[in-house]
């Protein structure tokens, strides 16, 4: 019983040489995180939250949501500042709860991460298709949709990744500076919708502000209401975690993590609440829920081009959330498979490169088998779930690590502690709590795996059971 909590403290310093590449700078992880966040969420869900859940309310869904992450990214920087490890809150929770929890957190940011990858590339091959439609150009549907939708394969879905998998393999440095441009492209698309639709805001759009309440569920066992959106939008801003998963490849990890994911969240949050007021203002709540619900709301406003530009930008902006993604899980694998939790094939580094390769491939294939084949509409949601399981661990794990090893070099201390990381737990938690009943069963039959595949292989391979022996 004892083992199955054995710990493993990460540090800093223990990873010093790990065969990554320190490469990245405190910039680089900021525009890592913005990389990661800025995506579907913002581009698809606030229309989805406001037609269906939240109404022109889905503002305070964004804010509501944005406090939840502010108070765990406040328990990320802690935690990424003071122990490092590419492996995230894998390898936190390795070092405050023990063998078994870190196991349970790294299986769910395995789904989290691989999820994403495969529904954001899903979400990407719609918006390209649809630019080339708007070309005169139309692929064949066979193509271009899973089985289950009448066709063959998603094409356009498997490529994008396979792509990704060759410029991480590359190099992260070269990663970084694709982000970066993408980064910016995606940030400017947002500038352009604020610039020409903000002129036409109407406050009567914003009447009735709440017409689905508080909180909800429907007979169909379906959530509605401001809550229910802000765990839906809670979507939008998943992604400042993965800046953590480059512990290994900072420059100067201590000062820079716990800045990257602030400074990114911080940003991002701003421009998730400007763009919901501004969404919900130009048009009725009912009119947004499209699959493209910024490019139509510019469309409904007359401004055909900046439609057209729209759809660039989320076309480069779903590409680096993709990209940072992917990248995490490769790193938290690995992470994994150092530990010998997973096998060591995922840990193995090409000295040329000074990247994973088997691992990114490995990963790559994967993903983009599942974008290919499978439509990932609901599974989406299996995604906020992982997270806020992940984050809650996380900010219980501050107070933890505060009493157990309370002199643990700290480069950033949250404050108010612990109010700061309860009000994290807490307010994760609950935003669980207002996700389907579906979602929760999805959730048990995972880890229902995980807890099989780690009685069966990782509870022998740990590194902590090889060397006990
Ligand atoms: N936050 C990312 C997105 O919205 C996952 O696409």
């Amino acid at each position: 019983m004892q083992q199955l909590f054995r710990t493993r403290t990460v540090s800093h310093d223990a990873y010093r040489d790990s065969g990554l590449k320190r490469c990245l700078s405190a910039l680089d992880l900021t525009l890592l995180g913005i990389g990661a966040i800025i995506g579907t969420g913002i581009f698809v869900l606030t229309g989805i939250a406001a037609a269906t859940q939240a109404g022109p309310a889905v503002i305070l869904s964004f804010v509501i949501a944005g406090f939840a992450c502010a108070f765990a990214a406040l328990s990320y920087a802690e935690l990424a500042g003071s122990l490092g490890g590419c492996g995230s809150a894998y390898g936190y929770c390795y070092s405050a709860f023990g063998e078994l929890i870190a196991w349970v957190i790294g299986w769910n940011l395995l789904l989290e991460y691989g999820m994403s990858v495969a529904a954001v590339a899903n979400g990407w091959s719609g918006y390209f298709l649809n630019a080339l439609q708007a070309l005169g150009i139309n692929l064949p549907q066979a193509i271009t949709a899973a089985p289950t939708k009448g066709g063959l394969m998603n094409l356009p879905a498997i490529l994008i990744i396979l792509a990704l998998m060759g410029m991480l393999i590359v190099g992260v440095k070269e990663s970084a500076r694709l982000n970066a441009i993408m980064v910016t492209v995606k940030l400017v698309t947002i500038a352009i919708f604020l610039i020409a639709a903000s002129g036409n805001v109407n406050v009567a759009n914003w009447s009735p502000f709440m017409p689905f309440g508080w909180f909800q569920r429907t007979a169909d066992g379906h959530t509605v209401g401001v809550l229910a959106g802000a765990a839906l939008v809670f979507f939008a801003y998943i992604g400042f975690d993965a800046v953590t998963t480059a512990a290994e490849e900072a420059k100067d990890p201590r000062r820079d993590l716990p800045l990257g994911i602030l400074a990114s969240l911080a940003i991002c949050t701003v421009v998730y609440i400007v763009v919901a007021a501004v969404l919900t203002g130009v048009v009725s709540y009912k009119e947004l829920n499209v699959s493209s619900p910024v490019a139509h709301a510019l469309i409904l406003l007359g401004h055909r081009w900046a439609s057209g530009l729209v759809a660039v930008g989320v076309i480069a902006g779903l590409v680096t959330v993709m990209l940072v993604l992917y990248y995490g899980l490769t790193r938290i694998i690995f992470a994994m498979a150092r530990d010998g939790l997973m096998p060591p094939f995922f840990c193995a580094i090409n000295p040329r490169t000074q990247t994973p390769i088997k691992n990114i491939v490995f990963i790559g294939v994967v993903c983009a088998l599942f974008a290919g084949f499978v439509p990932l509409g609901d599974l989406a949601e299996l995604v906020n779930i992982g997270t806020l399981f992940a984050f809650v661990m996380v900010c219980i794990g501050v107070i933890v690590l505060r009493t157990t090893q309370p002199q643990m070099h700290r480069p950033f201390r949250t404050a108010w502690h612990p109010l700061i990381p309860v009000c994290g737990a807490l307010s994760c938690g609950g935003l669980m709590t207002f996700l389907p009943a579906i979602t929760w069963w999805r959730f048990v039959i995972w880890l229902g795996i995980g807890i099989v595949f780690y009685f069966a292989y990782s509870y022998h391979h740990s590194r902590l059971a090889t060397t006990a022996h």
